[in-house]
């Protein structure tokens, strides 16, 4: 007997393992003849990113990748999620292959199945290729060709990856990326927003017609969701949770279930809303095998007429523990949104893809390595949620948690530490934090360890 068959709560072949993305960890993004991305591009700008941080060394993943899979090996995982950098593939986003970038993944896939961690990877994690940023990124309708052009390429070239998530969180590349602007590319365009989300989404379904052309594999998208409570029972804070739910929570998941966009967003973007040809929405119901849930935080929500495009606010609830991110610390919140997921838009198999939380830990390693009581405690209790989601019918196959190293935070630079393996960035030596102590006993005991902690 296993150590899943002996616990009922986490299925068999449940997924166990920890979250990266390529610009994070990864290091050397111009190395080998790979192209610069937008994020690159970003991060060398002077005043984007704090203290000045960017990702040419980063975790140097690049090079130590053999070192890295060992270690979640060391941990017991039994799979792995990470994302592909595009521009060090197809340097110029489309057309020439760099086999050197493409090589890289593929001894990364090499050694993560030797390693017997599947592999669960993600096409677009936000570095877009300088070249297609230039011709109008995810504003350009081409980019659903050249993405399932770029799918097509990694999907044939990486065999022994079966499952492929198409886009990383797709809301903050629109609403960080081109309405506020703190992520690449930096845009604060009102009109740009909901056209970046639908050439999102349309990429999304293009590359899912490219997966499934190949036989024997699954693919999905992945979304961050974060559960809106209205503040009060008034009608103007449920109305305004309302509509921050639909821009949040629905403006992606709407046309990939329902094969629509939620009616709040017309009224909240005014003007700025185009008429999109109502065929897109056919190709952008293609069917997806999973859906990937990211989840971090809740919001409590109030009316705010001066916030846009949502016209809601967040109530900050003062009595909560707060990460360094000044995120809610709910684990609830979880449960809540696996079950949501399922009631909404049907029984899919589901995967959390992300979950995690960035503290201050102790600058030193002690004895017994680095001690994070406090993110023990985050994933303990979001662990539990996600067991409780399980037994209450929901098909949840695989928990991630972000991130496996402390990495690039994308504006925040190296200011915030997601892992739960500490990096000493001046020797890029890695300590597992107590949280990974803890998650890998979470694993060996296929959750026992749950109920016997505080
Ligand atoms: C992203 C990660 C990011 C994490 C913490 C998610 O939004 O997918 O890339 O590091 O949250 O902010």
């Amino acid at each position: 007997m296993t150590a899943h068959e002996s616990n009922p709560e986490f299925p068999k072949g449940f997924l166990w393992g920890a979250a990266t993305s390529a610009y994070q960890i990864e290091g050397s993004p111009l190395a080998d003849g790979a192209g610069p991305s937008n994020w690159h591009r970003f991060a060398h700008t002077p005043g984007l990113v704090s203290g000045g941080d960017n990702g040419d060394v980063a975790c140097d993943h690049y090079n130590r990748f053999l070192e890295d899979v060992a270690l979640m090996r060391g941990l017991s995982f039994n799979a792995y999620r990470f994302s592909i950098s595009w521009s060090r593939v197809l340097p110029e986003g489309r057309g020439r292959v760099n086999e050197k970038g493409l090589d890289f993944y593929r001894r990364l896939v090499d050694a993560l199945l030797a390693a017997g961690i599947e592999p669960f990877a993600t096409l677009f994690h936000w570095d877009l290729p300088a070249a297609l940023e230039d011709q109008g990124g995810w504003l350009n309708r081409d980019i659903a060709g050249w993405f399932a052009d770029y799918a097509r390429v990694l999907i044939r070239a990486l065999p022994g990856v079966r499952t492929w998530a198409t886009l990383n969180e797709p809301w903050v590349v629109t609403d960080g990326g081109y309405l506020n602007g703190g992520l690449a590319p930096g845009h604060r365009n009102l009109f740009e927003a909901p056209i970046a989300a639908h050439n999102l989404l349309r990429a999304h379904a293009a590359a899912v017609g490219a997966c499934r052309a190949e036989d024997g594999r699954r693919v999905g998208l992945v979304v961050n969701l974060e559960p809106k409570y209205a503040a009060s029972g008034s009608a103007a804070d449920l109305a305004a949770t309302a509509r921050a739910d639909a821009y949040m929570n629905r403006q992606f998941l709407d046309p990939v279930f329902l094969g629509r966009a939620p009616e709040e967003l017309s009224g909240m973007f005014g003007e700025a809303w185009p008429r999109f040809p109502p065929a897109d929405y056919d190709l952008i119901r293609t069917p997806i095998d999973f859906l990937g849930i990211n989840y971090y935080t809740r919001a409590v929500v109030k009316d705010d007429p001066q916030a846009l495009p949502t016209r809601a606010a967040r109530v900050r609830q003062g009595g909560s523990l707060h990460t360094e991110m000044d995120w809610e610390v709910y684990a609830p919140g979880l449960l809540d949104t696996l079950t949501w997921v399922k009631s909404r838009y049907g029984d899919i198999p589901l995967y959390v893809t992300e979950n995690g939380a960035a503290f201050p830990d102790p600058p030193e390693a002690g004895p017994d390595g680095i001690a994070d009581p406090l993110r023990v405690a985050y994933l303990r209790d979001h662990l539990r949620a996600t067991r409780e989601a399980i037994a209450r019918g929901v098909d949840v196959r695989g928990y991630f948690a972000w991130s496996l190293l402390d990495n690039f935070e994308w504006s925040h630079g190296f200011s915030k530490r997601f892992g739960i393996v500490h990096v000493d960035f001046a020797t890029q030596r890695r300590t597992p934090k107590a949280s990974a102590r803890f998650f890998a006993d979470v694993i060996r005991s296929a959750g026992a360890v749950l109920d016997g902690t505080a």
